[in-house]
């Protein structure tokens, strides 16, 4: 196959999944400065990008630090070079002790937990491997997934964890999901700050029975400048922010659309058109893609390898136009396709495989 790079997106077959690098390069700069500014770490959530090339690249641009939501997306980030990793969920099952032990012993890893007999398996695990883990307990600071609940719980686990050989107690992860998407600022912030105070309350509690509480993450895109800067906590952990989608937009315009794809059109009617893109490249699961640049071609349904889009398409869409979809769920997007081609200034700087997309281990 003849190489992409230096290719106008005129040139390539379609669909192809686009990442803008300029914009990229403008989310990560507004996002790390504000964490300098304001004294946190932003830690990227891999979730979002399931992609070792974009790992490196964030990593280039000062974001060293990563969380991902599955075993199988950090030891990707591992391989990636990437050395200091927080997977922001409970592992659970002897099957995966063995993975979880030898990641262990190439990076720095932490990994949440809600509850002590967990603790006791990973605390075996590591043990018997010969290595360390650090572990952050999971708030549930009003988003009822995972956690316990904020003050003597979180205690009692905190010092489970302490007293527990080959495991290294190193804070509290509490994220806020429920608030991302609430379209009113005001709200998202007054309700964040609420959850937020039940998180540092509880690293008040764990601190005064002598334990120390180097880490508190939480946050997303929607919500990290609340959190970001509130007293008591360490880091934000958003991923959305490095690519987005049309429906984070709407709440955090702040952070421009990196992520399309390219489609072409395959077939006119006077009242629309289809792309030969669907949901097959183009995730539903929030709601219908934008088309970049056309306010007023509206997607309006998503079969598998079709996207309609209603319009007057009399005298300026014909077969054979290209357009580029905007989908309204990034990391989902991310997940159903291996590669995805840098692009600047409307040519391909690189090709990047998505190594952890369609796996769930
Ligand atoms: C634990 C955790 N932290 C942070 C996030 C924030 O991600 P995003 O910025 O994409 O909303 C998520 C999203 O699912 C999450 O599950």
């Amino acid at each position: 196959m003849p190489s992409m790079i230096g290719q106008p997106l005129d040139a390539l077959d379609s669909p192809q999944l686009l990442l803008d690098l300029d914009i990229i390069d403008a989310n990560l700069k507004r996002m790390f400065d504000a964490g300098k500014d304001r004294g946190v770490n932003v830690r990227t959530h891999f979730k979002s990008l399931k992609c070792g090339g974009l790992a490196q690249y964030i990593k280039a641009r000062g974001g060293t630090t990563f969380l991902s939501a599955k075993l199988n997306e950090a030891e990707v980030l591992a391989d990636a070079g990437i050395t200091d990793i927080l997977i922001a969920n409970q592992i659970i099952g002897p099957q995966k002790m063995q993975r979880l032990a030898s990641l262990a012993r190439r990076v720095t890893l932490r990994v949440c937990v809600d509850q002590a007999d967990n603790v006791d398996q990973l605390s075996r695990a590591m043990k018997e491997h010969g290595t360390t883990l650090g572990v952050l307990v999971e708030v549930d600071i009003g988003m009822a997934r995972c956690g316990v609940l904020p003050g003597a719980d979180a205690v009692a686990l905190a010092q489970h964890i302490a007293r527990s050989p080959g495991l290294r107690f190193d804070g509290l992860q509490g994220y806020d999901g429920h608030l991302q998407l609430v379209a009113d600022a005001k709200e998202r912030r007054a309700k964040s700050l609420e959850a937020l105070e039940q998180l540092v309350g509880t690293r008040r509690l764990i601190e005064k029975a002598g334990i120390p509480v180097p880490i508190v993450t939480g946050a997303g895109t929607g919500t990290w400048e609340f959190v970001a800067g509130y007293p008591g906590v360490t880091e934000i952990q958003p991923g959305s922010f490095v690519l987005m989608d049309c429906i984070y937009n709407t709440v955090r315009p702040e952070f421009g659309c990196a992520l399309s794809i390219l489609a072409t059109v395959i077939s006119v009617r006077p009242q629309w058109y289809t792309l030969d893109a669907g949901s097959k490249a183009i995730s539903k699961d929030f709601g219908m893609p934008c088309v970049k640049s056309k306010l007023d071609e509206k997607a309006t349904r998503l079969s598998e390898e079709h996207t309609k889009v209603e319009c007057d398409t009399a005298t300026r869409v014909k077969v054979g136009d290209r357009r580029e979809v905007i989908p309204a769920h990034c990391c989902a997007t991310m997940n159903l396709h291996r590669q995805c081609l840098g692009v600047r200034k409307g040519k391909v700087e690189t090709v990047w495989p998505i190594e952890a997309s369609g796996r769930y281990d």
